[in-house]
């Protein structure tokens, strides 16, 4: 049994909070403290938009907090990028994004000819590849030719305990939400043709701020609730609603069996107050709420 506490979207910035005014650290600081019961963690991840500004002070004070996490509980802490985050400065503090209890970096890089951060590790047999959708500039996500064809000689050898994917912008639809398509991994099918058949047993993504699961070639997919912020999809399906309330899963990959994703919901009374609400078309700010 591996058990895993995976975080997404923190987007703490150099000055703390997040480009909507949430304070990002006591989200992160809450979610950490209220996850602090959950038994045998073999590792904390954290699929992207670690910084809000893409600052290294920002992935500090969250590789500080998470880190102090994982060292209390003698496990290492894995980060991959998203598309709030920059990668020199997500390598400067974070290195690889694969650290051990103490802080150490013990990541392979992937593809190391290329300017990514992506690499790999392994949690006892179960091998761990973090992939870099970050598209500079960009909201939506693209795995470039380097991961794709670094990936099948990875994947071709199978780790005992198989193989888990972490990055941030998911390769799934959700078609009801218009919002959606727009900003996830673009290139679903070329990462499809990677892992089927595959080790893989499950891709774990953030990016949405709400939990979602679904497949790609058979594999569980999984949605993380973001950290800073949770987006409300009963609003309008043109509108985007952020609320306050961080979430987390705890993700079990039990031997021989397949994974199951638990939702944690952080004990916060102001959980569910607006933070924002803008037209997904335009991104103009909406000040009534329907
Ligand atoms: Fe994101």
């Amino acid at each position: 049994m591996t058990r895993i506490l995976h975080l997404s979207d923190t987007h703490v910035s150099a000055s703390g909070p997040d480009m909507d005014g949430v304070d990002a650290v006591a989200a992160l600081d809450q979610i950490l403290l209220d996850a602090r019961h959950v038994p045998d963690l073999d590792a904390v991840v954290v699929s992207g938009d670690i910084a809000d500004d893409g600052s290294a002070a920002g992935c500090q004070m969250v590789l500080d907090r998470i880190g102090s996490f994982a060292a209390e509980r003698g496990i290492p802490h894995i980060y991959s990028t998203g598309n709030h985050d920059a990668r020199d400065p997500f390598r400067t503090v974070l290195g690889s994004g694969h650290l051990g209890p103490d802080g150490a970096d013990r990541g392979e890089p992937l593809a190391p000819e290329a300017d990514l951060c992506a690499a790999v590790s392994h949690l006892g047999g179960l091998r761990v590849i973090t992939l870099d959708s970050l598209v500079p500039g960009s909201v939506h996500g693209l795995l470039d030719e380097h991961q794709l064809e670094r990936l099948p000689a990875t994947l071709a050898d199978p780790a005992p305990a198989g193989t888990i994917l972490v990055f941030h912008h998911p390769p799934l639809h959700l078609a009801w939400v218009p919002n959606v398509a727009r900003v996830v991994l673009q290139n679903i099918a070329d990462l499809e043709q990677v892992v089927r058949g595959s080790d893989v047993r499950a891709i774990l993504t953030g990016h949405l701020h709400f939990q979602l699961s679904g497949q790609l070639a058979g594999i569980p997919v999984w949605v993380t609730p973001g950290v800073v912020t949770r987006i409300d999809t009963t609003a309008p399906p043109h509108l985007v609603r952020g609320v306050l309330g961080a979430g987390a899963t705890v993700v079990e990959l039990p031997d021989g069996a397949d994974p199951a994703f638990h939702v944690l919901v952080a004990r916060d009374p102001r959980a569910g107050e607006q933070v924002y609400l803008y037209d997904a078309a335009s991104g103009a700010e909406v000040v009534e709420p329907p």
